[in-house]
């Protein structure tokens, strides 16, 4: 049985679709294959935690033990780093970072150790084996935004979990001032993830 009238379908978009774009051609001429995920904001400019994240291209896992750290490193965990498989696919055909570039690098505590160096013997070998994770670290590229830390937004999401849903911006002086003096390429680590340092 009908009812006397059907409302008109709404087409809704979802900022998460909003900021999903796929870009029609790169500066070769290639078409861009993988949508981007583009990072979003709160309206007082807080970056929202990336989502689907574990999803991403995985770089490498810079390991800082506290036995090789004094007893006390300031990141003890693994260092996980992803980058957004979209600007991926673009790093790759142009060799620059593009605007919207997101870094995740998320911390993964080893598993308690049985030997005095805070390692562990498993049937692989002695060393270090990840565990729970432990917060996040961001970076986002947008050289007009963040144009006062050379065009690269830093964040964190705390060094625990569960990870902060959003974050505030860091000033020069608690991040970017070392990548700017340490990183190979645009404040980017690239010398340590050999999928990106060619
Ligand atoms: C004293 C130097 C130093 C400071 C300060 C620093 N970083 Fe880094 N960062 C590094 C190094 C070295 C790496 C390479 C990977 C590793 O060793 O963890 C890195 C890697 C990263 C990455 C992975 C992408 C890349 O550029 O390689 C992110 C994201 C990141 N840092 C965010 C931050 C944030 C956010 C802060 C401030 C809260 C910060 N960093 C402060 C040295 C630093």
């Amino acid at each position: 049985m009908l009812v006397g009238f059907r409302t008109a379908a709404v087409t809704v978009v979802t900022s998460a679709v909003a900021t999903t774009l796929l870009l029609g051609s790169l500066k070769d001429g290639a078409a861009q294959t993988k949508a981007r995920y583009l990072p979003e904001y709160t309206a007082d400019g807080q970056l929202l935690l990336p989502k689907n994240f574990h999803e991403w291209v995985y770089l490498g896992s810079p390991l800082t033990p506290n036995a090789l750290n004094n007893g006390k490193a300031g990141f003890p965990e693994f260092h996980n780093v992803y980058i957004e498989p979209g600007s991926y696919e673009v790093y790759q055909k142009t060799g620059q970072f593009p605007e919207g570039t997101i870094f995740f690098k998320e911390l993964q505590l080893t598993i308690p150790g049985e030997n005095a160096d805070g390692s562990r013997t498993e049937p692989s070998g002695r060393g270090y084996f990840p565990g729970p994770f432990n917060g996040a670290d961001v970076t986002v590229k947008d050289s007009k935004r963040f144009a006062d830390t050379n065009g690269w937004g830093y964040f964190n999401f705390n060094h625990h979990e569960p990870k902060a849903p959003m974050a505030k911006v860091k000033d020069k002086g608690e991040c970017a001032y070392c990548h700017i003096a340490g990183a190979k390429k645009d404040e980017v680590w690239t010398q340590f993830y050999p999928l990106l340092d060619k």
